[in-house]
């Protein structure tokens, strides 16, 4: 499939091209980005992208590259991901995001994040929709707060402590009322 372009007032996320390895590596290696992330090379970055768009391929939803839409410029990546190494509850997917810096701070990570949220409960009909951050990524979490997900709990995952938390398409209808 071809992945679906989402505007939003600020940003596009759309589909992934051959430029956007450099340009995400560049994003990956600033010590601040990586802090709560597993660090990056620009090899690690090239098969983390056709991760992405294999999950597109297999599952119809994934990470998008995002753009902000006045300079085009990638700012990062925003989207749905299925973890099968989660064991800790039933999830369609996993919201996630990653900005550069230079971008943080501005609401840019919690309007994305809506749009992924909306791809997969009104495009994909999922019912149950994760967010996974280390325990001490308060950033992260509180994007997630502000999105609506609800607190569930700490959990060991991949050798990190994390705190996750959950939205199901019954909160996100209400929220939307
Ligand atoms: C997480 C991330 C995407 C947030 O992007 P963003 O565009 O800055 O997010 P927003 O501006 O929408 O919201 C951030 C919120 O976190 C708050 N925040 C920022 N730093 C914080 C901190 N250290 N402690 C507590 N809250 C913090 C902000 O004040 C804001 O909340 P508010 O609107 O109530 O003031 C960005 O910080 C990032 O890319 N981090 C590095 C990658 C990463 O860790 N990704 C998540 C992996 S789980």
């Amino acid at each position: 499939m071809e992945i679906p372009e989402i505007e939003t007032p600020r940003l596009r996320l759309r589909g992934w091209r051959e430029g956007d390895v450099e340009r995400m590596a560049a994003i990956y290696s600033d010590p601040e980005v990586v802090r709560y992330l597993r660090p990056l090379d620009l090899e690690g970055t090239r098969k983390q992208l056709l991760g992405f768009e294999y999950q597109w391929q297999e599952r119809g939803f994934g990470l998008w590259a995002v753009e902000e839409r006045t300079s085009g410029r990638l700012i990062g990546r925003i989207g749905l991901f299925h973890h099968a190494d989660w064991t800790a509850s039933q999830h369609d997917a996993e919201v996630g995001w990653t900005l550069a810096r230079s971008s943080w701070g501005r609401g840019l990570g919690t309007e994305g994040g809506a749009a992924a949220l909306r791809y997969g409960f009104e495009t994909k009909r999922m019912q149950r929709i994760i967010s996974i951050a280390h325990r001490e990524n308060l950033a992260s979490q509180r994007v997630m707060e502000k999105l609506g997900l609800h607190r569930e709990g700490e959990t060991s995952w991949r050798g990190i402590p994390v705190a996750w938390y959950v939205i199901s398409g019954q909160d996100w209808s209400r929220r939307e009322d």
